[in-house]
């Protein structure tokens, strides 16, 4: 597969094979079952820099599993303790990381297009972790393998993307990869927190949950994004959740044989009830474990590492 020294920006530059490819690659690795992975010493000339310039728990600590996984050194930036709060910018930060000579680096930043500069601006592969509302390709490709690990085609299946569309990355990469892997897609949120060119994304819009539900094979609730909301686009949470929340009704209203999603960080009480979590068709938790074997992948391909 030709995806080594290439920076991975959005699903976009992946084509279907290779999509097809990596979870083939993925699934491979699972049932290698060596849950930390493999010859730690076999790697270790190559590093990977991990660059967080907005919090996250599962990317890195998953990206960092891959690279133990792999044998790869990890150079961690933490931008709280580093010269960004004294006032360099982003890039002379990553060009800064750069002349210490890592092999890729992963970048996060709550900029919508900031991974694309800094692969413009250096020699290694970048590959992009979240940035702002953007695109979130390795979540959209470990959400692939968590459906695929579970119905082994995407080719007529129904996807329900619930929440706030309007701020999510998690939604416009996973619309983009589940899109060109073959499924159905239903966005289903308050009209505020859908875009208006969300009409050009070729999905289906509903703003009532209850009646798109009962058809999903696969539910996907999204967070509420406080954080990316410049005013409350809801006038509740509590109304937010009574509407488009997954409640025990609504639990019940789900096919028995779907899955139950969520990218993380959860709202416990607004995107779901916790009775969602002990649920067995809920895979939030295998989502997490899939993402550190997606993410080996990834990096071993784009790294010209074995695994
Ligand atoms: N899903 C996700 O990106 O979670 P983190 O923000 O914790 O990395």
């Amino acid at each position: 597969m030709a995806l080594s020294a290439r920076s991975i920006l959005d699903v976009s530059d992946l084509n279907s094979d290779e999509v097809f490819f990596l979870l083939k690659e993925t699934k491979k690795l699972k049932e290698q079952a060596k849950p930390h992975g493999v010859d730690f010493s076999q790697n270790l000339s190559k590093s990977v820099a991990l660059m967080f310039f907005e919090p996250s728990t599962r990317t890195r600590t998953s990206f960092e599993m891959a690279a133990f996984r792999l044998g790869l050194r990890v150079l961690n930036f933490s931008v709280n303790e580093s010269s960004v709060k004294k006032g360099e910018t982003v890039f002379d930060t990553a060009k800064n990381i750069e002349a210490l000579k890592p092999d890729a680096m992963v970048v996060r930043h709550g900029g919508s297009g900031i991974p694309y500069k800094i692969s413009q601006l250096i020699k290694i592969p970048v590959i992009n972790a979240g940035d702002g509302f953007h695109a979130h390709p390795t979540q959209a490709l470990l959400d692939a393998y968590t459906i695929w690990e579970r119905f082994n085609d995407f080719k007529n299946l129904e996807i329900l993307i619930i929440g706030d569309i309007a701020h999510s990355r998690v939604a416009r990469s996973n619309i983009k990869c589940l899109k060109m892997l073959g499924a159905k897609i239903t966005i289903c949120a308050p009209p505020t927190l859908i875009p208006p060119f969300a009409q050009a994304w070729g999905v289906k819009i509903s703003h009532n949950l209850d009646e798109v539900i009962a058809q999903a094979n696969v539910v996907m609730s999204l967070r509420m994004q406080l954080e990316r909301q410049s005013s409350y686009q809801v006038p509740s949470l509590k109304e937010y959740s009574s509407l488009f929340g997954i409640t025990f009704e609504r639990l019940k209203a789900i096919r028995k044989d779907a899955i139950i999603l969520h990218p993380g960080p959860v709202n416990r009480g607004v995107e779901f009830i916790s009775a969602v979590f002990r649920d067995e068709r809920s895979k939030v938790m295998e989502q997490v474990s899939n993402g550190a074997l997606m993410r080996s992948v990834l990096l071993s391909e784009v790294m010209g590492v074995p695994r």
